[in-house]
């Protein structure tokens, strides 16, 4: 069998060690071939390959970022669409792909997968926000990162007394920011999951002002303020039609200042989130899910993802990772809010 893989979304910590636990598990035990797409679904629409023997993974599962590069490109626009994609296949004699993406990829290889081309998928993402699955490869890394640059905000909060806020990524679910922000002891957490008005982010920063502390506020980009409808958005859509979100840590900034009198500033962590060099935990998960991946392939379980559920990788159909967001549950936001103030 002669597989195609993409990565496709933003890069995630951990795609290189995918795509090798997929190649050396297909090349040495399932008797596979494979090929790399250019940029995620824009190699598949336009046929551009490269080839992924044994030798081009070599060493590749602690690099950041992807060997065979990405795009937010959607399949079904311009030249894509299932007809072409398969004729393109059959043309560079590719029997099947392995999608590795996130919500947005997952959902388009679904679609395709529904019409008749043979998909499996590995999820993919920091946010940690697809179902199906305990814990996405990538997740790891990114509250590691988040966590180093949160201690390093408590120092010249401490020094300044100043109260900091860090903004951190996720979309529309606040994992990273529940998990950094505990990790990183914040007197708030603000996640997209909870309606949290300004009043109360004043009296915990007051409170851990009022024992001597440099206050840090932790925000996810999807945070929704009591006095907006969406969270906040200023890059307009991308590819699949979702808003680009960022910058609600600097609008934040000014009304804690305000409200409190305390010096405040803000720093948005953006894409350090996703670069360098993933965790050992993300290296073990995503070559573990590779490898996965490969068998899937080899069994023809066609529109099924590999998951991780414990500690043991299983297989889930995509329609379970595509129902709703995986969002932060009640009662893990109470147990975080214990600790705010
Ligand atoms: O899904 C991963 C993610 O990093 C989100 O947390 C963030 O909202 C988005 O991608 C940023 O996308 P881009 O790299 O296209 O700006």
């Amino acid at each position: 069998m002669r597989i195609g893989i993409l990565t496709s979304g933003g890069d995630c910590p951990g795609l290189n060690a995918v795509i090798r636990g997929a190649v050396l598990k297909g090349t040495e035990i399932n008797g596979q071939e494979f090929v790399g797409f250019r940029d995620g679904w824009r190699g598949v629409v336009a046929g551009d390959i490269i080839d992924l023997p044994r030798l081009a993974v070599r060493g590749i599962a602690k690099e950041g970022g992807t060997i065979i590069g990405t795009s937010r490109t959607n399949p079904f626009e311009g030249d894509g669409g299932p007809e072409r994609i398969q004729a393109t296949l059959d043309r560079l004699g590719i029997d099947a792909i392995i999608a590795i993406g996130g919500e947005g990829t997952l959902a388009a290889a679904k679609r395709l997968t529904d019409v008749g081309l043979k998909i499996v998928g590995v999820p993919k993402t920091i946010d940690n926000d697809l179902n199906g699955t305990d814990y996405t490869f990538g997740f790891d890394t990114a509250i590691e990162i988040a966590t180093e640059a949160m201690d390093r905000l408590r120092t010249t909060g401490d020094s300044h007394s100043r109260c900091m806020v860090a903004e951190v990524m996720g979309r529309h679910v606040g994992w990273i920011a529940l998990h950094s922000g505990m990790a990183a002891g914040a007197h708030a957490i603000l996640i997209p999951e909870q309606k949290t008005s300004l009043e109360q982010i004043g009296a915990w920063v007051r409170s851990a002002a009022d024992r001597g502390r440099a206050p840090l506020v932790v925000v996810a980009e999807g945070w929704v303020p009591n006095h907006a409808d969406d969270a906040h958005s200023e890059r307009g859509l991308d590819a699949f039609g979702r808003p680009r979100l960022g910058g609600i840590g600097e609008r934040l900034a000014p009304m804690i200042e305000e409200l409190t009198g305390i010096e405040t500033r803000a720093t948005t962590l953006g894409h350090i989130q996703r670069g360098g060099v993933p965790t050992a935990y993300d290296r073990v998960l995503a070559t573990r899910l590779g490898m996965a991946s490969s068998d899937l392939a080899q069994d023809g379980a066609w529109g099924n993802m590999v998951s991780l559920r414990g500690t043991e990788i299983e297989r889930v159909g995509f329609e379970e990772a595509l129902t709703a967001l995986k969002t932060v549950p009640q009662h893990r936001y109470d147990e975080a809010a214990m600790l705010f103030g």
